[in-house]
């Protein structure tokens, strides 16, 4: 059984809202991501998915203005966390940053998903070129506990233009080759594309943005997913 992971960004606008699309998704081959609000109400009703954040800061406690610890996260029931989605690297979150913010959730016991994905720029030019980018992002790495990789091309984000299956699969090979972690695809997944990619043997989920805003479209996904 595969699983998906639901990051819902920036979504929904309630705490109602949040919850019933919480309870609407609760399955076991389901990892729902809520913004940091709602982590503690999420976490009350859950009973099966396991619970994730979007972004965690490296410190432990101290002057950091609006950040969140590994150890603040991990009180509420917080297993997975995003690290190094592309959204937030746009914000100014580098290479430096992410590889602090990696180490210090994973030894604090979160598992990490870490995003990595070329822009557009870079997939035009070829196979190469996307594997010289994947390969720089990952360089950092030097542990492998706690980790799951996420290959989420920019271009495939929000797009509705979802990666090949088989150059996802090849990237998935290509990450795993480098540091041995099960490899999720990201980008325009929805429940018309999901088999092609689970299929993959190489793609162990999907780390899904707008279709787990639409319980019935996720709920599709995940039947699909629970037959890999
Ligand atoms: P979409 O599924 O909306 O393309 O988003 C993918 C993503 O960024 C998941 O982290």
């Amino acid at each position: 059984m595969k699983t998906l992971f639901a990051n819902w960004k920036m979504n929904p606008q309630s705490e109602p809202e949040a919850v019933k699309l919480a309870r609407a998704e609760d399955l076991k081959n389901a990892v729902i991501i809520p913004p940091f609000p709602f982590l503690g109400p999420v976490k009350k009703i859950l009973k099966q998915a396991p619970l994730g954040a979007q972004n965690v800061f490296y410190e432990e406690k101290g002057a950091y203005t609006g950040e969140v610890s590994p150890a603040m996260l991990k009180k509420l029931g917080v297993r997975y966390v995003i690290i190094g989605h592309s959204e937030r690297r746009r914000l100014g979150e580098d290479d430096a940053m992410i590889a602090k913010k990696v180490s210090a959730a994973t030894a604090a016991g979160l598992i990490v998903i870490l995003c990595v994905g070329e822009p557009a720029g870079i997939y035009k030019k070829g196979n190469r070129a996307t594997e010289l980018f994947i390969r720089k992002q990952l360089r950092f790495l030097k542990n492998k506990k706690n980790l799951i990789v996420a290959y989420e091309p920019i271009w495939a984000i929000g797009t509705g233009k979802n990666a090949h299956p088989e150059d996802a699969a090849r990237v998935a090979q290509l990450i795993k080759s480098i540091i041995s972690v099960p490899v999720l695809y990201g980008g325009s997944t929805n429940s018309k594309n999901a088999k092609s990619f689970l299929e993959k043997k190489e793609i162990s989920g999907l780390l899904v943005g707008g279709a787990s805003l639409d319980a019935k479209e996720f709920l599709r996904m995940i039947k699909i997913a629970e037959r890999f």
